[in-house]
């Protein structure tokens, strides 16, 4: 359901600025025809009317499919890690069952980061859904922050890394973890391990597009038996 209505979402975000194209254009055409005001283009004003209207209507829709994908609110803004958890770890709590200990440690504040505070809370829901799936008989799930300097060796291993400073999240489990060959495939679209309990596969490749999205990148590390770690390094925002 979420990755439908992210789907739903970026698509309504996109046909949205065509609509806004279509109606902008239609408004100068009625505007002109208007004050040309010839009787034979009768037929042409109604029409044009009726385009107008559909217009309308077809935003109207839009802005319900952007609400269901909490698109219209990806508007990036300085803030930090800390901020985002206070306001995440509610919801965190609800999706966990009292099986399974929940530990967050963020500290009070972080250094700035540039990010849409909604788009990384839903990542770390989705980092979290997938504990709880990979922890079905109890155990830890632990949501940290530290802050690291990238060097020319980290940069040269990770492809997309950049020299600098970076505010990152971890998020840990002590579930099943994965094999090599699953941790290269997890953020691939569709890729999923779930097919009987109905994995969409889009949880990851979501949680990607994010943090990409904020300039930042993402690490997996697991040891299957042991448990799985995520990292989400977000580039500080020095000025
Ligand atoms: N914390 C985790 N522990 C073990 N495996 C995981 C974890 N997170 C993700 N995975 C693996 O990555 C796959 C893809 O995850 P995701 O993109 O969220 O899709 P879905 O959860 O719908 O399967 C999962 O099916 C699972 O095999
Ligand atoms: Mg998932």
């Amino acid at each position: 359901m979420e990755a439908v209505a992210q789907l739903a979402g970026g698509v309504a975000h996109d046909f949205n600025n065509l609509l806004t194209v279509i109606q902008g254009c239609t408004d100068l055409a009625l505007s002109d025809l208007g004050s040309k005001q010839r009787g034979d283009d009768r037929g042409t004003l109604v029409a044009l009317e009726d385009v107008q209207r559909s217009a309308g209507q077809a935003a109207a829709l839009t802005r319900q499919l952007l609400s269901l994908g909490r698109r219209d609110r990806t508007e990036p803004h300085r803030t930090c890690l800390a901020t985002i958890m206070a306001s995440a770890e509610p919801l965190v709590r609800r999706v966990v069952p009292s099986t399974i200990d929940v530990q967050v440690a963020c500290g009070a504040e972080q250094p700035p980061i540039l990010v849409d505070p909604a788009e990384v809370e839903r990542a770390v829901m989705n980092l979290v859904i997938n504990a709880r799936d990979a922890t079905p008989d109890g155990g830890t799930i632990r949501i940290a922050t530290r802050v690291e300097s990238l060097s020319a060796e980290d940069v040269a291993s990770h492809p997309d890394a950049q020299l600098g400073g970076y505010a990152i999240l971890v998020v840990s489990d002590t579930g099943h973890g994965m094999d090599a060959g699953t941790c290269r495939r997890v953020f691939e679209p569709f890729f999923t391990t779930k097919e009987r309990a109905g994995g969409t596969g889009l949880g990851l490749s979501a949680v990607h597009g994010i943090v990409k999205q904020a300039g930042g990148h993402v690490r997996v590390e697991s040891t299957p038996g042991v448990g799985t770690t995520f990292l989400l390094y977000f580039p500080v925002q020095s000025d």
